[in-house]
């Protein structure tokens, strides 16, 4: 079946975002219905451009566009009603999802309309709203943890980069064994959606995403690009030491170097790598972290049976002498798997 026919808007959902759509004077609906479907279909042409909020700077054109709202200063209830309208009328999702994904629409949908008709009315951040383009096209999925971008590219020029900084040909012996220069998904966070960043939450967004692979047999694998995967992390911010699981499993990294943004990422909620930062002891890095399709299946087929495969930090577990025996699957597993 069709992913568009598998999700449905709640009734609820639908109404309140039929609410938030009809703030707008009737010469900007008039626009809007006239314009707004070429600018959709442009945004959803733009999904797997390299930068992630594309979609959203065309929705933008449109609304910032003089011509066509020329009374409109109020930029943010115009971006609201438009992400609205787009989950309305223009979501479509492309690929085959497994039930797990399908099964977490309700709430997101919930979500997203809570936070267009509270949250975003005072201010609604450039971030959320590049974000929400997407969501309510059906560009990014969501998968838990984390969020699921349909259509990227892991680009050769990255590789290089990498095996020039590295002097290690590790990552393009990877690439290449998993024919990277096709379709990726990708992975990343939305901040308003965090209660499951945990080694529980990581695991079943993982899950998830094999899931979706094994349905979508042309995609590569799952990328992700953060400060997070550097192997430096891991020492001195054990906690989450467990985000490097992947790496035993199939996974390779390729260091991506370093940029303002990411240096605050890493550093705004800790205060021991702010410090080790200023003392000139850890420099942020980023990382992509590829699991190629054949390894993140195989490993999703190995939890079944083997919970010591779950996200978890080796270092803290050998010494507290983890015993696969006696542990049992993470709660989020054992409830996908009722
Ligand atoms: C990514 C992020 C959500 C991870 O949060 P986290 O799981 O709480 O892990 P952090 O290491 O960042 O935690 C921040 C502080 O809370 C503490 N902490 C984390 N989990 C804790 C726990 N369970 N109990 C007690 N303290 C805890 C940490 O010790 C750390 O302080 P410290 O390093 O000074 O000791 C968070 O760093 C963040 O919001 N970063 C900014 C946004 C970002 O990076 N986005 C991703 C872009 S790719």
């Amino acid at each position: 079946m069709r992913p568009a026919k598998q999700i449905q808007i709640a009734d609820k959902a639908r109404s309140e975002l039929m609410a938030v759509a009809r703030q707008l004077s009737s010469r900007e609906k008039e626009q809007l219905g006239h314009l707004l479907p070429a600018f959709a279909s442009k945004a959803r042409s733009l999904a797997e451009h390299w930068d992630f909020a594309a979609p959203s700077r065309i929705v933008d054109q449109l609304l910032t566009d003089p011509c066509a709202f020329p009374d409109s200063p109020d930029i943010e209830r115009l971006r609201r009603v438009v992400v609205a309208r787009l989950a309305l009328d223009h979501f479509e999702v492309e690929d085959r999802l497994p039930s797990s994904i399908v099964a977490l629409y309700p709430k997101f949908f919930d979500r997203l309309v809570t936070f267009l008709s509270t949250r975003a009315c005072y201010s609604y951040p450039h971030e959320y709203y590049s974000k929400d383009v997407r969501y309510a096209l059906g560009l990014t999925v969501p998968c838990g943890t984390h969020q699921l971008d349909l259509r990227n590219r892991v680009g050769p020029k990255l590789i290089l980069r990498d095996v020039i900084a590295s002097r290690s040909v590790n990552s393009a012996l990877a690439y290449a064994a998993c024919r990277g220069w096709g379709r990726w998904y990708a992975n990343h966070l939305d901040l308003r959606a965090m209660k499951e960043f945990n080694s529980d939450g990581w695991t079943a967004s993982f899950v998830r995403m094999a899931e979706a692979l094994k349905l979508n047999p042309d995609v590569r694998g799952v990328a992700g690009v953060s400060w997070f995967h550097d192997p430096r992390v891991r020492d001195i911010s054990p906690h989450l030491g467990y985000i490097q699981t992947p790496t035993s499993f199939g996974a390779f990294l390729a260091n991506m170097g370093s940029a303002p943004h990411h240096i605050a990422n890493a550093t705004v909620r800790s205060s021991t790598r702010q410090k080790l930062y200023e003392e000139g002891k850890y420099s942020p890095t980023c990382y992509l972290l590829a699991w190629p399709r054949n390894a993140l299946i195989a490993w999703a087929e190995r939890l079944k049976d083997d919970p010591s495969a779950t996200f978890r930090n080796s270092r803290l577990a050998s010494r507290t002498r983890f015993d696969p025996v006696q542990a049992s699957p993470p709660t989020a597993i054992q409830a996908m798997r009722r």
